[in-house]
């Protein structure tokens, strides 16, 4: 007998309504490109009265993620620590051990840095970002860089020289140097009302992440036709990118209400 309740929509994307630690288990080991998510963490929303998310509800999802999770997939982990009686909690190291703890590579800690915050602190600076870990399984089998960063001496000549046997120097190649590379593993992303979506209907939920924040994670890990998960879908901002990216979804919320929004973001 099974707790929780499947809805597909169109071909692609599978939503379910229920706890991700039952739902993952029904799916099969070695099967998921990559898992998108930020968990609820150290109580800083209550989720509709959500009872509290432990450390053994954390580690029961986390094993079931790192088991279906094909070799080559990565896990995007947003997650950032509450202060708790004047000291971070440290939750989101512990996670990122415990990862490699059961076998998974801490492949890269970027950063999310939000546009929009809350209140000025009086004695520490302004908290704006998130953790997004990139975890693996064995190395990353996709990596599409996203190469939006201006260039400072764009259009100069990269001159490169090469030392021959005779000790001698020899013009190597002439490069143009292009108006973007890469850009660094933080991010700057617009955050606050009407900047993390557009849809204002799903602003009854009150942790999502920005739309942005989904897709440029997606289209630097995965490929079109890849399935992602979602095991914390709250409103959907995953699915509702994959769907944009030709990508084939699967989303897991526990609450009603955030399940509908997602329903109708994802459809
Ligand atoms: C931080 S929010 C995710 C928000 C999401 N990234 C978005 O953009 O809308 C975490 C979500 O996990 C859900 N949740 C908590 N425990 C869960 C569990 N065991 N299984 C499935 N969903 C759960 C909460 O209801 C909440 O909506």
């Amino acid at each position: 007998m099974t707790n929780f309740k499947k809805l597909s929509i169109g071909e692609d994307s599978t939503l379910f309504r229920g706890n991700s630690k039952e739902v993952l288990g029904q799916i099969p080991s070695n099967s998921v490109d990559m898992v998108l998510t930020s968990p609820p963490y150290d109580d800083m929303r209550t989720y509709n009265n959500q009872k509290a998310f432990t450390f053994e509800d954390f580690k029961s999802i986390a094993d079931e993620l790192a088991r279906v999770l094909r070799i080559g997939g990565v896990i995007i982990w947003v997650v950032g620590d509450a202060v708790i009686k004047g000291s971070e909690s440290g939750t989101s190291f512990k996670q990122a051990l415990y990862f490699k703890e059961i076998g998974l590579n801490i492949h890269d800690t970027m950063i999310y840095q939000k546009t929009g915050f809350n209140f000025p602190m009086v004695n520490r600076y302004q908290q704006i970002f998130e953790y997004m870990f990139v975890f693996s399984k064995g190395s990353p089998k996709t990596f599409n860089p996203i190469q939006d960063r201006a260039n400072r001496c764009a259009g100069e000549l990269l001159k490169g020289s090469e030392r021959q046997k005779d000790g001698t120097l020899t013009k190597k190649r002439v490069k143009e140097i292009s108006a973007f590379g890469t850009r660094t593993n933080i991010w700057q992303i617009n955050t606050g009302y009407m900047k993390t979506t557009t849809d204002q209907f799903a602003y009854d939920h009150p942790a999502m992440f920005p739309e942005k924040l989904a897709e440029d994670q997606i289209i630097s890990w995965s490929n079109p036709g890849d399935t992602i998960i979602d095991p914390f879908m709250g409103a959907g901002t995953t699915g509702k990118a994959c769907k944009k990216l030709d990508r084939k979804f699967i989303g897991i919320e526990l609450d009603k209400s955030y399940f509908e929004i997602a329903k109708k973001r994802v459809s």
